[in-house]
């Protein structure tokens, strides 16, 4: 395989990037059509990227690239269910977890799709025997709250999504999230909660993932101190791809899925059951049916009609042609406050590689490092940079249309502001019109414009949007992944940190220390005698 630097479209991209930019607000005016050819609709999203620095030239010689790197192959290996994640020598089935429970995936001879339905109706039988209190704790009253205990792509998905569906969570019992490893975490959670009511959630693809089961540790403790040994298995449930670890731990019932989902693209499995549990598994479902639709988007459409390959290829021209190595994604909604700490994962743990599928060292930029804030608030905070600092940051606006609260008033000032911070990103603020309106200190006041931006906008934040949005993403992370040459599927950076990190821990129960650098002895000195003091 050709490094793919070296292909064509690539070579010809870079001469382009080396032609002054185009002016994206002259764009407009010298091609009337401009917004009709930079914006799509797709499985219920808008996205306008007319606002990006693309000519229909570099567009085009964009969707070349993709050929080149031979994308469709990749889409159809996907989808094939072949062994996509070659360093761990398995599939990345999770379309499967929102396919038509009637098809065949991927095919009649790995036909995956028996037991996704039997998960489904576990999950079913599980969120509603809570939901209707039929399900009760060891003292018979039924669950009020339950508690996700769960990190990573066990914790990130369904608190973001339990979040984003918040106007849908009716008679279900109020979700917690412990994902962190710092016990305080924990303990807030835990402040506020009965016992005899509360349900554990113990969230782990491997079940050997030390923050989940040290806190599923404490919670049993926790439990016991009120309610004793007897009926404590009415208060966990485990979700994970090793049920007979999770058996071991002691935790008796259990929601499966399986080794060839990943954790971060796992949310569609019975890693989500705190969204049925809270809105019910028909909310659930409808999210799996949106996500579904931009799954067959992705699958079938042409590429310059396709908003994952548009979305990927337009984050390829920024990193690899522009130099830029960040990106912001700023939700205009409240409910989508976790939405870039989600995307923060699913993008920089699949694609923050270096190293391509020949496992040669890779001589191009690869993932961007991403980062946001719901808006407003992104204004009054970081924004005064994007407008007027050195770097020139693309940004993924994504705003609902419609909302759930009663205050529109306000919802019309949030739109007013998202608009306007795209058109001022665009726009900037020339010198001239300072002039002529008489203000002084003009150069600090000129913004410079011609920065970059993407609209999504949803109808409402219903479950098939937010379904249909992540579905999104996901796949402009496999588009990206392909044209840099990478495996987005394994994570082996995190699994190092973890490693070393269980090697120190035990040094820190035998007080011995191993061999380190001087920095990590001294480091791990000066704790051990700050511990040991009394
Ligand atoms: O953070 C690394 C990681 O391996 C993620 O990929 C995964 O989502 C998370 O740990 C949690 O893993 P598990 O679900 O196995 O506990």
């Amino acid at each position: 395989m050709p490094r793919h630097d070296t292909l064509p479209a690539w070579q010809e991209l870079q001469a382009l990037a080396a032609a002054p930019a185009p002016i994206i607000s002259d764009c407009f005016l010298s091609d009337p059509s401009r917004l009709t050819k930079f914006s799509i609709e797709a499985a219920g999203l808008y996205a306008d990227y007319s606002k990006q620095p693309v000519t229909e030239e570099i567009f085009s010689k964009l969707m070349t690239l993709a050929e080149q790197s031979k994308l469709s192959d990749c889409i159809h290996s996907l989808f094939a269910g072949e062994n996509v994640n070659y360093t761990e020598n398995r599939p990345a089935l999770h379309m499967a977890l929102r396919a038509d429970l009637q098809s065949v995936y991927p095919d009649s001879e790995k036909n995956v799709m028996p037991e996704i339905a039997s998960g489904l109706a576990q999950l079913a039988r599980f969120s509603e025997s809570v939901r209707s209190g039929d399900w009760k704790g060891a003292t018979g009253l039924p669950i009020t709250d339950v508690v996700n205990l769960g990190i990573g792509g066990s914790d990130l998905g369904p608190r973001f999504l339990t979040t984003a569906l918040a106007p849908y969570c009716d008679a279900g019992p109020r979700a917690h999230f412990v994902g962190n490893g710092d016990g305080a975490d924990l303990h807030e959670v835990l402040c506020g909660l009965n016992r005899s009511t509360t349900l554990f959630l113990v969230v782990s693809k491997s079940f050997t993932t030390s923050e989940t089961l040290d806190n599923a540790r404490l919670a049993q403790d926790w439990l016991r101190t009120e309610l004793g040994d007897d009926g404590l298995d009415r208060h966990f449930v485990g979700i994970t791809a090793k049920v007979e670890k999770a058996n071991e731990f002691g935790v008796a019932e259990v929601l499966p899925f399986w080794d060839w989902v990943g954790g971060r693209f796992s949310v569609w499995s019975a890693v989500g059951a705190t969204i049925a549990l809270s809105a019910g598994m028909s909310v659930f479902e409808s999210l799996l049916a949106g996500a579904r639709k931009m799954d067959e988007h992705f699958r079938h459409a042409e590429f310059g009609s396709n908003l994952p390959v548009i979305m990927g290829m337009l984050g390829i021209w920024h990193t690899n042609f522009l130099g830029v190595n960040q990106h912001v994604v700023l939700p205009y909604s409240h409910y989508l406050e976790r939405l870039p700490a989600y995307l923060q994962q699913l993008e920089m743990e699949s694609n923050g590689k270096s190293v391509d599928r020949d496992g040669r060292s890779v001589s191009y930029a690869t993932v961007p490092a991403l980062w946001g804030e719901v808006g407003t608030n992104a204004q009054h905070a970081f924004m005064q940079r994007l407008h007027q600092g050195i770097h020139n940051v693309p940004v993924d606006f994504v705003l609902p249309l419609k909302v759930r609260h009663p205050y529109q008033r306000q919802h019309d000032a949030l739109v007013a502001n998202c608009f306007a911070q795209a058109e001022a990103l665009m726009n900037g603020r020339d010198a001239n019109d300072l002039q002529a309106s008489g203000i002084e200190n003009l150069e600090h006041r000129v913004l410079p414009g011609n920065r970059p931006s993407t609209m999504i906008l949803l109808p409402e934040l219903s479950p098939q949007c937010l379904g249909a949005l992540l579905a999104l993403y996901e796949h402009k992370v496999f588009v990206q992944a392909v044209i840099w040459n990478i495996n987005p599927f394994d994570q082996w950076g995190v699994e190092e940190g973890k490693r070393l990190a269980q090697k120190l821990l035990h040094e820190i129960d035998s007080g011995e220390l191993g061999q380190h650098d001087a920095s990590t002895t001294a480091l791990m000195q000066r704790y051990l005698g700050q511990r040991n003091k009394d």
